[in-house]
């Protein structure tokens, strides 16, 4: 048995970006999505959860969460769902290896901090599951796949099991009623295309109205678009998307990319009541880049939004000052709105440590 230790292990990962769009579950209890996605995973010098996870006899006996200073509920379904999962692997190790310390049964303790917005459409659930899983299995010291930790983050949160990997990632919603094989794998690494750039405008660092569990809920429930957008076109999304990565195409990756943002707020705009996650800066972000890419002649940039009203505008480096610096520029007059910008290289090499 563990005596008075205190067992720990921190780890930071990033948020990562869909270009093909994760909404609608169709088992929201194992978090099985109705379509596959695919997404960018950005650097972790910017926008990045750090979670360190410790488990002792000395704690009291609820496993507790403190994201950014305050106490979260961790009897949620989809919380408790990765601690069984983790747990579970470490107790099969610990009995397999005696002289491993028995701590899968201790309470855990887990502190998780993100450097940006939490809950404003900037993926903030998925770096956020995404460390706290890697943390976890860090502390238990499991032999771990990122595809197999892919699996329990999903359960997490959805998007989070794109954030295990670095670069180019597809979350393959898979076919099994269990969920075994609805994981991510990688497309392509980041160092595939290392001119590719992210420009991150903060329009709002506010909670957003509307959580991306209950807004995929009510849009699987009552948007007719929907079911067209999930059978029809994000399978041709991704198809043309998994081409466009492999060939460093940009225009194609742009073209996709903003006719996935349009399609999936399309369809919440069909959800009733509707949700509206874009406000106007948004909407003149999307014109300024629509003027950009006239003006080139073709398309450099490409902007994407999340559940959130805050966009990601994807550009090569050698477009640099023809997007970043045209966009910055274009928005300055606006009220309310900060820019971050990005590079979306070397992305998500999970930077894992036991302390
Ligand atoms: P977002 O667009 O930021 O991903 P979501 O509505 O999908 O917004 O999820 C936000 C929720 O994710 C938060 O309310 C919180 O429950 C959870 N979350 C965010 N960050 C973390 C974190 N670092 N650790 C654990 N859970 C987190
Ligand atoms: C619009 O992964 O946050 O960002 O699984 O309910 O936690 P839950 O949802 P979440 O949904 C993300 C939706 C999205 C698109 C995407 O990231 O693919
Ligand atoms: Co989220």
């Amino acid at each position: 048995m563990a005596g008075q230790e205190i067992y720990q292990a921190s780890t930071t990962a990033p948020v990562n970006i869909a270009v093909v769009k994760y909404w609608g579950k169709r088992d929201p209890k194992l978090n099985l999505p109705t379509n596959s996605s695919i997404s960018v995973t950005l650097s972790q010098s910017d926008l990045r959860t750090h979670t360190t996870a410790a488990c002792s006899s000395k704690f009291p006996s609820e496993d507790t969460l403190l994201l950014n200073s305050s106490p979260q509920d961790t009897s949620g379904a989809r919380t408790q769902a990765c601690f069984r999962e983790l747990r579970s692997l470490r107790s099969a190790l610990e009995a397999s290896d005696f002289s491993l310390p028995k701590i899968s049964s201790l309470p855990l303790r887990i502190v998780s901090e993100n450097n940006f917005p939490t809950a404003a459409g900037l993926a903030s659930s998925a770096a956020g599951f995404a460390a706290l899983v890697r943390a976890i299995a860090d502390l238990y010291q499991l032999p771990a796949s990122p595809t197999e930790l892919s699996r329990i983050a999903r359960q997490g949160s959805g998007s989070a099991c794109r954030s295990l990997f670095g670069g180019y990632v597809a979350w393959q919603m898979g076919t099994k009623d269990d969920g075994s094989d609805s994981l991510a794998v990688e497309v392509a690494p980041a160092s595939h295309w290392p001119t590719m750039r992210a420009l991150i405008l903060v329009v709002s660092a506010e909670k957003k109205g509307v959580s991306s569990t209950s807004g995929m809920q009510i849009t699987v429930a009552t948007s007719e678009l929907f079911q067209r957008r999930a059978e029809v076109v994000v399978p041709k999304h991704m198809s043309e998307m998994e081409e466009a990565i492999k060939a460093k195409d940009f225009e194609k990756f742009g073209k996709v990319t903003m006719m996935e943002s349009n399609s999936f707020h399309s369809v919440c705009s069909d959800t009733f009541p509707p949700i509206f996650y874009l406000n106007d800066v948004s909407k003149a972000a999307i014109r300024v880049v629509e003027d950009i890419n006239k003006k080139a002649g073709k398309i450099i940039a490409a902007y994407t939004f999340d559940a959130g009203p805050n966009a990601v505008i994807y550009y090569e480096e050698e477009n640099t000052a023809a997007v970043a610096g045209v966009v910055k520029g274009a928005l300055e007059g606006l009220d309310g709105w900060q820019s971050r910008e990005i590079e979306s290289q070397d992305a998500g090499n999970l930077d894992a440590r036991a302390v």
